[in-house]
């Protein structure tokens, strides 16, 4: 009997210390062998096969919805009233985005142009591409704000000008030539005596040169030699900095490209990120913790900074420009602009903008970016 006891006493001091063991095991080893294959695994390099053809060819939908504000009363403001506004849309768009021209380099960098093409979804929208909606005119608004210190025989010659080619203050064009562009004899006229001025050389529409066309040559690093520096962007078009903006600091080029991350964030990790459609580097900051079916993530969300003006947040005073970004319906503005329109009303769910990531692999797991394109209008004595 004693010794029976003995004997289970022993079992259990065994079993204890294997279980000591095991917890030692868990505790100390455990991570570093899962750090060494997240690590091994989000390298891009041809080698890792699953994850370079993810990266290559992202293998998840994107869909852009595409919402207009529909202004009811233009010949109303142009006489000083309130604009009115309704939402129209969404027009749904799929994106299909693939990396081309993927070059290595020897310095642990790699160099790539993405590709994208966009796929109108009928069964996903609310109306169709014919739907017919009348917005500023951003070519003249946009042209009138710019050409304020000009001498006024030149504004006035300019009005003129706009008159000629029966451009107006507000456009009534179809969804889709709003999105792909249309013939515009005044964009003709601009292109052939003043080459260079306009982005675009064919139609003028919002999106005119997206569809089948690329972002820009990217060089990334692949975190072959330094995985903190993973998806950081090397240069753009070969060039480490912009030359946009007044200020170098709204100049740099900081973060990824965008769609990926380096792993083993913390809360206290932000996600910097250059976009070459809006020409400019962004931040999101950690809000909270969350699940997505069982798997934890970190969402992050646009900090107050990040649409504020000069006066609130002096580095976006070298952000200039007549149009501006912020969120739809002017959410987490100042609350000052909501009252120069009518029909708009912000909320979070339904406006704010968020990146959900897996924080050990810095890979998205839901991404909703919502942005709202606002054209800055004044009175300019001279454009009548
Ligand atoms: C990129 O790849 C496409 C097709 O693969 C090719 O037609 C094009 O010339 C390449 N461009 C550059 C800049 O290498
Ligand atoms: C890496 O090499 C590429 C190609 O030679 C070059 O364009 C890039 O500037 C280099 N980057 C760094 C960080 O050395
Ligand atoms: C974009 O281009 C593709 C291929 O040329 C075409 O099938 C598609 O309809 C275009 N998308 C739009 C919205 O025009
Ligand atoms: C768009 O919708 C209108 C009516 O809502 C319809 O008459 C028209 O045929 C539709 N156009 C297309 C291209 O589906
Ligand atoms: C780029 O990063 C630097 C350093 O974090 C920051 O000061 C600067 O404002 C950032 N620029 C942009 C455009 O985000
Ligand atoms: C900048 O924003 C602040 C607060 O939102 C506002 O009070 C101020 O008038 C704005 N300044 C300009 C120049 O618009
Ligand atoms: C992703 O976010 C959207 C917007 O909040 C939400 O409707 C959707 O259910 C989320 N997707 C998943 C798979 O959780």
């Amino acid at each position: 009997m004693a010794i029976n006891k003995a004997k289970v006493a022993v079992g259990f001091i065994v079993s204890g210390v294997l279980m000591v063991f095991f917890g030692v095991v868990l505790t100390f080893v455990g991570p570093i062998i899962i750090d060494d294959q997240v690590v091994k695994n989000t390298v891009i390099d041809p080698k890792n096969s699953m994850s370079y053809t993810m990266w290559k060819d992202v293998p998840v939908p994107f869909f852009m919805s595409v919402y207009f504000f529909n202004v009811l009363n233009p010949q109303e403001i142009l006489k000083g009233e309130k604009p009115m506004v309704e939402q129209k849309g969404p027009f749904v768009y799929r994106k299909r985005i693939q990396k081309d021209n993927i070059t290595f380099h020897d310095n642990g960098t790699v160099s790539y142009r993405e590709y994208r093409t966009y796929y109108f979804e009928p069964t996903m929208s609310s109306g169709n591409e014919s739907d017919v909606v009348t917005i500023p005119n951003m070519l003249v608004l946009g042209a009138a704000g710019m050409m304020e210190n000009l001498p006024y025989a030149i504004r006035l010659m300019i009005s003129a000008t706009f008159k000629t080619f029966k451009e107006g203050p507000f456009l009534t064009k179809t969804v889709g030539e709003l999105m792909w562009g249309y013939d515009s004899g005044l964009v003709d006229f601009l292109n052939k005596w003043l080459p260079g001025m306009l982005p675009s050389t064919g139609k003028f529409g919002l999106f005119a040169e997206f569809n089948n066309s690329n972002t820009g040559l990217f060089t990334i690093f692949t975190g072959r030699d330094d995985i903190r520096k993973i998806h950081q962007v090397d240069s753009w078009n070969g060039l480490t900095e912009l030359n946009y903006w007044k200020t170098p600091q709204c100049n740099m080029i900081n973060g990824t490209a965008g769609q990926m991350w380096a792993p083993f964030m913390t809360r206290e990790s932000t996600l910097p990120f250059y976009s070459p459609d809006a020409c400019r580097s962004m931040e999101l900051v950690y809000q909270r913790d969350g699940k997505m079916q069982g798997i934890p993530l970190y969402r992050y969300v646009a900090p107050k900074t990040l649409f504020a003006n000069g006066t609130d947040y002096a580095p976006n005073a070298g952000f200039y420009s007549p149009v501006f970004i912020s969120h739809p319906h002017f959410y987490n503005a100042d609350p000052v602009l909501l009252d120069f329109v009518q029909g708009l009303n912000p909320t979070e769910e339904e406006h704010g903008l968020f990146i959900d990531i897996h924080p050990m692999t810095g890979v998205p797991l839901n991404v909703s970016i919502r942005l709202q394109l606002n054209l800055f209008m004044k009175t300019v004595s001279g454009i009548t």
